[in-house]
Protein backbone atom coordinates (compact mmCIF):
# COMPACT_ATOMS: atom_id res chain seq x y z
CA UNK A 1 0.00 0.00 0.00
CA UNK A 2 1.27 3.48 -0.88
CA UNK A 3 0.86 6.40 1.67
CA UNK A 4 1.94 10.02 1.65
CA UNK A 5 5.50 10.29 3.45
CA UNK A 6 5.35 12.51 6.88
CA UNK A 7 7.97 14.09 9.58
CA UNK A 8 7.55 10.41 11.43
CA UNK A 9 9.16 8.81 8.45
CA UNK A 10 12.35 11.20 8.29
CA UNK A 11 14.79 8.52 8.38
CA UNK A 12 13.29 5.47 7.09
CA UNK A 13 12.72 7.83 4.20
CA UNK A 14 16.26 9.42 4.39
CA UNK A 15 17.61 5.09 4.57
CA UNK A 16 15.80 4.49 1.41
CA UNK A 17 16.59 7.54 -0.50
CA UNK A 18 20.47 6.61 0.27
CA UNK A 19 20.19 3.33 -2.02
CA UNK A 20 20.02 6.28 -4.52
CA UNK A 21 22.99 6.80 -6.53
CA UNK A 22 22.58 10.13 -6.76
CA UNK A 23 21.69 10.67 -2.81
CA UNK A 24 25.21 9.26 -1.61
CA UNK A 25 26.10 12.34 -0.11
CA UNK A 26 24.74 13.56 2.96
CA UNK A 27 24.36 16.80 2.58
CA UNK A 28 22.87 16.68 -1.21
CA UNK A 29 20.01 14.53 0.68
CA UNK A 30 19.43 16.40 3.14
CA UNK A 31 18.43 19.34 0.75
CA UNK A 32 16.38 16.61 -0.99
CA UNK A 33 13.80 16.20 2.31
CA UNK A 34 13.76 19.51 2.68
CA UNK A 35 12.64 19.99 -0.58
CA UNK A 36 9.83 17.24 -0.24
CA UNK A 37 8.96 18.95 3.30
CA UNK A 38 8.70 21.69 1.41
CA UNK A 39 7.30 22.03 -1.63
CA UNK A 40 4.26 21.19 -2.36
CA UNK A 41 4.69 19.68 -6.37
CA UNK A 42 7.44 17.65 -4.90
CA UNK A 43 6.02 14.64 -3.27
CA UNK A 44 6.98 11.60 -1.51
CA UNK A 45 4.96 8.28 -1.12
CA UNK A 46 6.03 5.22 0.81
CA UNK A 47 5.61 1.49 0.12
CA UNK A 48 3.79 -0.07 3.61
CA UNK A 49 3.39 -3.59 3.99
CA UNK A 50 4.13 -4.69 7.21
CA UNK A 51 6.60 -2.56 7.70
CA UNK A 52 8.17 0.61 5.61
CA UNK A 53 10.22 -1.07 2.64
CA UNK A 54 10.00 1.16 -0.43
CA UNK A 55 9.56 5.23 -1.27
CA UNK A 56 8.89 6.90 -4.62
CA UNK A 57 9.30 10.57 -5.13
CA UNK A 58 7.82 12.45 -7.92
CA UNK A 59 8.02 16.58 -8.98
CA UNK A 60 4.66 17.35 -10.38
CA UNK A 61 5.66 19.65 -13.24
CA UNK A 62 2.18 20.45 -14.41
CA UNK A 63 -1.65 19.61 -14.72
CA UNK A 64 -0.76 16.47 -16.87
CA UNK A 65 2.93 15.66 -15.94
CA UNK A 66 4.42 14.30 -13.18
CA UNK A 67 8.51 13.55 -13.38
CA UNK A 68 9.56 10.54 -11.02
CA UNK A 69 12.58 11.75 -9.05
CA UNK A 70 13.34 8.86 -6.67
CA UNK A 71 12.33 5.34 -6.49
CA UNK A 72 13.66 2.78 -3.83
CA UNK A 73 13.10 -0.37 -2.02
CA UNK A 74 14.53 -2.31 0.78
CA UNK A 75 17.20 -4.60 -0.50
CA UNK A 76 15.94 -7.31 1.77
CA UNK A 77 12.75 -6.59 -0.47
CA UNK A 78 13.82 -6.60 -4.47
CA UNK A 79 13.14 -8.60 -7.10
CA UNK A 80 9.62 -9.12 -5.55
CA UNK A 81 7.42 -6.85 -7.69
CA UNK A 82 7.42 -4.48 -5.09
CA UNK A 83 9.60 -1.17 -7.24
CA UNK A 84 7.09 -2.00 -10.13
CA UNK A 85 3.76 -1.72 -7.74
CA UNK A 86 4.74 1.64 -6.53
CA UNK A 87 4.49 2.67 -10.09
CA UNK A 88 1.50 0.98 -10.43
CA UNK A 89 0.02 2.52 -7.36
CA UNK A 90 1.27 5.97 -7.98
CA UNK A 91 -0.13 6.36 -11.65
CA UNK A 92 -3.41 5.31 -10.27
CA UNK A 93 -3.17 8.09 -7.71
CA UNK A 94 -2.79 10.27 -10.53
CA UNK A 95 -5.13 8.51 -13.50
CA UNK A 96 -5.13 12.26 -15.13
CA UNK A 97 -1.28 12.77 -15.00
CA UNK A 98 1.52 11.29 -17.43
CA UNK A 99 4.68 9.65 -15.10
CA UNK A 100 7.84 10.15 -16.63
CA UNK A 101 11.08 8.97 -15.45
CA UNK A 102 14.02 11.59 -14.73
CA UNK A 103 17.86 10.49 -15.49
CA UNK A 104 17.91 8.38 -12.43
CA UNK A 105 15.00 6.61 -12.48
CA UNK A 106 15.10 5.72 -16.33
CA UNK A 107 16.52 2.85 -16.75
CA UNK A 108 13.90 0.61 -14.02
CA UNK A 109 10.95 3.01 -15.51
CA UNK A 110 11.77 1.62 -18.69
CA UNK A 111 11.90 -1.85 -17.89
CA UNK A 112 8.52 -1.51 -16.44
CA UNK A 113 6.92 -0.49 -19.40
CA UNK A 114 4.11 1.12 -16.86
CA UNK A 115 2.41 3.42 -20.24
CA UNK A 116 1.29 -0.06 -22.10
CA UNK A 117 0.32 -1.96 -19.06
CA UNK A 118 -2.41 0.92 -17.65
C1 LIG B 1 15.29 -0.22 -8.80
C2 LIG B 1 14.56 -0.84 -7.61
C3 LIG B 1 13.67 0.19 -6.97
C4 LIG B 1 13.70 -2.02 -8.11
O1 LIG B 1 12.91 -2.49 -7.04
P1 LIG B 1 12.36 -4.00 -7.02
O2 LIG B 1 11.26 -4.07 -6.02
O3 LIG B 1 13.48 -4.94 -6.89
O4 LIG B 1 11.74 -4.10 -8.50
P2 LIG B 1 10.80 -5.21 -9.11
O5 LIG B 1 10.84 -6.46 -8.26
O6 LIG B 1 9.48 -4.62 -9.42
O7 LIG B 1 11.54 -5.48 -10.48
C5 LIG B 1 12.76 -6.17 -10.46
C6 LIG B 1 13.40 -6.09 -11.84
O8 LIG B 1 13.95 -4.78 -12.04
C7 LIG B 1 15.32 -4.88 -12.43
N1 LIG B 1 16.09 -3.74 -11.98
C8 LIG B 1 16.56 -3.50 -10.74
N2 LIG B 1 17.25 -2.34 -10.72
C9 LIG B 1 17.21 -1.83 -11.97
C10 LIG B 1 17.72 -0.68 -12.58
N3 LIG B 1 18.47 0.21 -11.90
N4 LIG B 1 17.48 -0.48 -13.90
C11 LIG B 1 16.75 -1.35 -14.61
N5 LIG B 1 16.23 -2.48 -14.09
C12 LIG B 1 16.46 -2.72 -12.78
C13 LIG B 1 15.78 -6.17 -11.77
O9 LIG B 1 16.92 -6.65 -12.42
C14 LIG B 1 14.57 -7.07 -11.95
O10 LIG B 1 14.56 -7.60 -13.25
P3 LIG B 1 14.14 -9.14 -13.53
O11 LIG B 1 12.74 -9.27 -13.01
O12 LIG B 1 14.26 -9.25 -15.01
O13 LIG B 1 15.12 -9.93 -12.74
C15 LIG B 1 15.58 -1.42 -6.60
O14 LIG B 1 16.48 -2.30 -7.26
C16 LIG B 1 16.38 -0.36 -5.85
O15 LIG B 1 15.95 0.13 -4.82
N6 LIG B 1 17.58 0.02 -6.37
C17 LIG B 1 18.41 1.04 -5.72
C18 LIG B 1 17.86 2.42 -5.95
C19 LIG B 1 18.01 2.85 -7.41
O16 LIG B 1 19.06 2.73 -8.01
N7 LIG B 1 16.90 3.41 -7.97
C20 LIG B 1 16.89 3.93 -9.33
C21 LIG B 1 16.65 2.84 -10.34
S1 LIG B 1 16.74 3.40 -12.04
Amino acid sequence: MLIRYKKSFEKIAMGLLSFMPCEKDIKQLQQTMKTYESDDQWQLYMWKDEDIIGIIGIHILDDQTAEIQHISVNPSYRKEGIGKAMLKALKEMHKNKQLKPNEYTATFFQKCHLEEDS
